[in-house]
C-alpha cells in the first residue's frame, strides 16, 4: 500500500521533471506553452475531469516562469493560443488553475492584459 503510493509519487516527480526541464532554463517559448496546455484543450471545451497531463503542464509553466519577463511571455502565449483554439469555455478556463492547485495571477483569456502581469 505505502510502497505503491511512493511509486506513484515517484512517477509524478519524474513526469514533472521531464515536462518541466526545458522550462527551467529561462526564456519560455510559445511552443512550450502550447505543448504544456495541449492536454487541457478537451477540458477547456467540454469540462468534465481535468486530465492529469493538463495540470502537470500548467504547474511546470508556472514554476518555469520565474521572472516578470517570463510570466509576461507565458501570458502572451496563452493569450494567443487561447484565441486560436475554437470553442474554449472561458469560465472553465478561469477555474482551471484552481482545479490544478496552482494560482496564476491572471485570467486565461484572449482579452488578458499581459502588460499588467508582474
Ligand atoms: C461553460 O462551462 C460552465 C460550467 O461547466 C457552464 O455552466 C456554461 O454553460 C459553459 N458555457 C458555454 C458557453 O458552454
Amino acid at each position: 500500500m505505502a510502497s505503491s503510493m511512493i511509486l506513484k509519487l515517484a512517477c509524478l516527480v519524474v513526469l514533472c521533471l521531464v515536462v518541466g526541464a526545458p522550462l527551467t532554463q529561462g526564456a519560455v517559448t510559445c511552443g512550450q506553452v502550447t505543448s504544456a496546455l495541449s492536454p487541457c484543450i478537451s477540458y477547456l471545451r467540454n469540462g468534465g475531469t481535468v486530465p492529469a497531463g493538463c495540470c502537470s503542464g500548467i504547474k511546470s509553466l508556472n514554476s518555469g516562469a520565474q521572472t516578470t519577463a517570463d510570466r509576461q511571455a507565458v501570458c502572451n502565449c496563452i493569450k494567443t493560443a487561447s484565441g486560436s483554439i475554437s470553442g474554449i469555455n472561458y469560465s472553465l478556463a478561469s477555474g482551471l488553475p484552481g482545479k490544478c492547485g496552482v494560482s496564476i495571477p491572471y485570467k486565461i483569456s484572449p482579452n488578458t492584459d499581459c502588460k499588467n502581469v508582474k
